[in-house]
Parts: structure tokens; sequence; C-alpha cells
């Protein structure tokens, strides 16, 4: 089987990432057909678009794809952001965030969650506006049926798939009594297909401060757009951080994945970019090609330099980008 795959390189250092992980990709079977696009402020530069049409017929003609990261510039008129657009465009409404212990004193033991965000609508939905001459503003959330079947059914298929037990539904419904309430009446239905599944409940604010107090409790969240964003920014700090967080951003016809980092510009051409995050966000699209066997060489891989301290400085080692990588490959042949 060849899979064709989009590279989505960016700016900053997203190109050093996507070239590490391009290589680490190569080295793995199945085989790779390469089609490399342009997207952000480099790609605006150019084309006049920092997310032309042309990209996003490659992310749709393609198995998956993999995105390095965008430098968002300071104020130029017209120009949007080509990560919320590109989520938009390709109704990729599914976030998932794995937070998973990794062997390093930066991370807590025993975490394994993924947190399962809806990423279309919420308080994300756009709908904004100003009244009162400029005294009042107001952003509507809105919450559809059909968008949380689809993100709670996702969550509950995901637990099944990897034999987790429960599936936490993260709410306010006590004060957002129709949003959240809705979101929440929907987990019990679909819940109800799952019997070997438990559905549990939890405050959005109990749950921040769960997080901290014992991670390992959660095996799956799943939960709105906002809360899902600040949940897991705060989840992948117990596992390592920006260095090692990855993504995938779930469509019925299109999947991208990426680390959760930005473009990190100080980093540019200093060797210093940890090619971890993408590493597993690499895995994480072997996973969803049900290229299993190559996933778990490739993470199980990652984890070993972690532990062998064969890293980059930001997690304590003094290997630059293409000595990590580099060890992944040697590791990951050595398992063979
Ligand atoms: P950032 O994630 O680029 O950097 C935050 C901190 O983490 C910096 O100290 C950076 O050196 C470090 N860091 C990030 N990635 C790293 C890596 N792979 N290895 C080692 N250290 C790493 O966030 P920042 O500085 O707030 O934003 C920089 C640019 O990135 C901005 O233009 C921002 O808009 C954009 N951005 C893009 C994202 C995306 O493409 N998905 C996400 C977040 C920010
Ligand atoms: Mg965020």
């Amino acid at each position: 089987m060849n899979y064709k795959i989009c590279l989505l390189a960016g700016d900053g250092i997203g190109p050093e990432v996507i070239a590490s992980a391009k290589d680490v990709l190569s080295a793995l079977p199945p085989q790779w057909d390469f089609v490399e696009s342009g997207i952000g402020f480099g790609e605006y530069q150019r084309s006049g678009s920092p997310l032309p049409d042309s990209t996003l017929q490659a992310i749709r003609h393609t198995e998956a794809t993999l995105f390095g990261a965008v430098t968002t510039p300071p104020n130029i008129p017209n120009y949007f952001s080509p990560v919320v657009r590109m989520r938009q465009s390709l109704d990729l409404f599914a976030n998932l965030r794995p937070c998973k212990s990794i062997p390093h004193e930066s991370s807590k033991a025993n975490i394994d969650l993924i947190i399962v965000r809806e990423n279309t609508e919420g308080l994300y939905s756009g709908i904004e506006r100003v009244e009162d001459d400029g005294n009042k503003a107001i952003t509507e959330r809105v919450v559809t049926f059909a968008g949380s079947e689809r993100i709670i059914r996702k969550a509950f298929e995901i637990a099944k798939q990897t034999k987790r037990k429960s599936v936490h539904v993260v709410h306010k419904a006590n004060v957002l009594r129709q949003t959240c309430g809705l979101f929440r009446t929907v987990a019990f239905e679909v819940a109800k297909e799952y019997p070997e599944i438990d559905l549990l409940e939890m405050l959005v604010d109990t749950c921040a401060m769960e997080l901290i107090r014992a991670p390992e409790q959660f095996e799956v969240i799943v939960t709105t757009n906002l809360f899902g964003d600040i949940l897991s920014d705060e989840a992948c700090m117990f596992v390592g951080g920006l260095g090692v967080a990855a993504s995938g951003n779930i469509g019925a016809n299109a999947a991208v994945f990426e680390p959760v980092h930005g473009s990190a510009p100080p980093l540019v051409g200093t060797g210093k970019a940890n090619p971890i995050a993408t590493f597993l966000a690499a895995s994480m699209m072997l996973d969803y090609l049900n290229e299993t066997e190559s996933a778990n060489r490739l993470r199980t891989a990652v984890e070993s330099c972690i532990a062998h301290k064969e890293t980059t400085p930001d997690l304590g080692g003094n290997l630059t980008t293409s000595e990590v990588t580099e060890k992944v490959k040697v590791r990951m042949m050595n398992a063979e």
C-alpha cells in the first residue's frame, strides 16, 4: 500500500521539524508519497494567501496531512489564521490531544489520557457583535445536537478502540443550562450504545482542578471547544510540555496532524527545535491510517531516546534537531 501524505511545513521551525518527520517516516513501512504544500506567512508573501486553494485541495486529495507550524504576523489587514480556516474549510470537527507520561523528570507518571475537543462550534463559532456604541460586546455560543453527537461518538469510539473503560463529559451545565445542557444530554444518549464504557460527568472548573490533583483518573475527556482548548494546554504540561505535545484534527474526509507548539522564531537555524512533538504527531497519523505497528515503533523509539537523554536542550539534552532525528531512526531500526 502506498500512502499519499501532504506535508505542510509552514514558517519558523516548521520546515525543520517537518523535514525530520519526513526523514523518520521514510524509514518506516509502508511506502510514502509526499506532496508538499504551502501555508502560513511565508506562503502569504509568495502567493497572497496564507492558505491557498491548492493547499486545501492537496489536503483533500491525500490520505492524511502532517503540518508544522505557522507564524501569525502583526496586524495585516485581510490576513486570516490559516489554522482556523483549515479546520473550518475541511470540517475537522474533532481535535485530539493525547497526554501520555514520558520517561523524563518533568513528566508525572501513570498518565494516559486523551482529550477530545469539539473543534467547530461552541464559543468559537465566530458569531460576534458590538452594540450600545461599542459599550457592549457579545459572542454567541452555538451548540448543536449534530455537532455534539459526532464528537461524543468519536470519544466513545476512541475509548473502545484503545480499550479504555471510561469517558468523562466535561461541561458547565449548572450555569450554561442550554448549551452545556444539550451537550450533556447528548452524551448520556450516545453512552447507551456503549454499555461497556462508563460515562462520567464533571464540571469544567472541577476538571481543571482534578487534572492537577489526580490526572491519572482520566482516560478520555470529551468537551466543547473553549473548554477543550484550555484543558488540553493545561494537561500537556504534566507530560513534558510543548516540545512533545502533539494533536490531530479529524474530519469525515480529511485529517491533519501537528505539533502543538508554534513557529518558535528565535530557534530557527539553531538546531534547538525539538522534533519529538512532530514525531508524536506523525505517530498519531500512523495510528489513524491503521499502521499500528509503525506507529508503535516510532513512539517506542521516541520514548527510548527521551529515557536515554538523547534530546534537544529543552528536555535537558545536548543534541541538535538532526542528531535527535538520527537517534530515533537508529532506535527504530534496532527494534526491527
Ligand atoms: P511557540 O510555541 O512558538 O514558542 C513558545 C516557547 O516554546 C518558546 O520559548 C519556544 O522557544 C519554545 N518552543 C516551541 N516549540 C519548540 C520546539 N519544537 N522545541 C523547543 N522549544 C520549543 O509560541 P509563541 O512564541 O507564542 O509563538 C510564536 C509564533 O508561533 C507566533 O507567530 C504564533 O502566532 C505562532 N503559533 C503558531 C501555532 C501553530 O502553528 N499551530 C501555535 C502557537 C503559536
Ligand atoms: Mg491552544
